[in-house]
């Protein structure tokens, strides 16, 4: 039920969410059940948060991983004052007048720029929130939104992207290893040696306004990541939700400083499905706006992502079959949430 997605592919136009005082229609989710989470049985199920500095943090990021897809790191060696500078640099976005926004506007086809969520297209209903994407040279984009402060904002950018690059190659060896992959040459699925090393990212901050009616809207709707990893710092307000089989929608309550780290759809397929990507959705509320920044993380676009061969074996058949970055981005661009069964072994 929580995979119910249509792709329907519509056209949503974008109103200024701050200046509705009542729920329209087009944002009416019918869906929405967040008395899942009143259900005193998950709350005793707590998204599990380790210590990077813990000795044994391969193993518990390896435990996480297959458990829920999801986990939160502490001592992750990001400043603080980093993580504050994006988070005031997204409130300053957000806040700037709609006309302004819209200057930076993605356009229909693209990845980059101001918008709705990204996968609108793929839902009947609106969601209670606004994006901002920047792949590549954020410097483009941010010249058109801030002619004049641009400098004091390209660089926090640049550094966010610099110093979450290094925790992405980090956080990736760290699951590797916890596969019991621990050596460069093992990555035969990399193509060449150190390929890993260029791994590529997008950016992308979110917003949710305060929602006059929040139990019947939807901040943004369940999804998985077409990454490999994503780390998403969330100010803090609580929101993001995931889902764990058996258990149901679990709220991801915010660690003061801490990062959430989602397993992505191309970890679910490198792992030979043992790393499962965690579905995730955002539910909004009436009295504080919430702030999200999600760094997206994945491989060079056209290098072939397979089950590594540590994973398959007689006992264990190979479930996914090879696909690049680029081409499973098409994939979840027709199928969305199905994407991950079109490129499954059949049989
Ligand atoms: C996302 O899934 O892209 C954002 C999640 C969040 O806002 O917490
Ligand atoms: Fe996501």
């Amino acid at each position: 039920e929580v995979y119910r997605a249509h792709p329907v592919h519509v056209q949503h136009k974008h109103p200024d969410l701050n200046s509705l005082q009542e729920l329209p229609e087009s944002y009416t989710w019918t869906t929405t059940q967040p008395q899942d989470q009143t259900n005193n049985n998950n709350l005793n199920h707590t998204v599990p948060v380790i210590d990077l500095n813990h000795p044994n943090a391969s193993n518990l990021i390896g435990h996480a991983c297959r458990t829920w897809g999801v986990y939160q790191v502490l001592n992750h060696g990001v400043p603080i004052t980093l993580l504050h500078d994006i988070q005031r640099l997204g409130e300053t976005l957000f806040s700037l007048p709609s006309h302004h926004k819209h200057r930076a506007a993605r356009s229909p086809d693209g990845v980059d720029g101001y918008g709705l969520a990204r996968i609108s297209s793929f839902f009947p209903k609106l969601m209670w929130s606004e994006g901002f994407t920047i792949v590549g040279s954020p410097l483009h984009r941010f010249r058109q939104l801030w002619p004049q402060d641009c400098h004091k904002y390209c660089d926090i950018v640049m550094q966010y992207d610099e110093t979450m690059k290094k925790l992405a190659e980090k956080l990736m060896w760290l699951m590797l290893e916890s596969l019991g992959i621990t050596e460069e040459e093992d990555l035969k699925w990399a193509g060449a040696k150190g390929q890993f090393k260029k791994t590529c990212a997008a950016l992308q901050l979110n917003s949710y306004p305060t929602c006059p009616d929040p139990d019947r809207a939807m901040g943004l709707a369940a999804h998985t990541d077409s990454t490999l990893l994503t780390i998403l710092y969330q100010n803090n307000i609580s929101g993001l939700q995931v889902h764990r089989k058996g258990t149901g929608w679990v709220t991801v309550a915010p660690v003061p400083g801490g990062l959430v780290i989602n397993v992505g759809d191309l970890l679910h397929i490198l792992s030979n499905g043992l790393y499962p990507s965690v579905l995730h959705r955002v539910l909004v509320n009436r009295v504080k706006q919430r702030l999200s920044v999600a760094y997206l993380c994945g491989p060079p676009p056209n290098v072939e992502i397979c089950p590594h061969e540590n994973l398959v074996g007689p006992n264990q058949p190979r479930l996914y079959k090879s696909v690049t970055w680029n081409e499973y981005l098409g994939m979840k661009a027709k199928h969305f949430n199905k994407a991950l069964s079109t490129v499954r072994v059949c049989g």
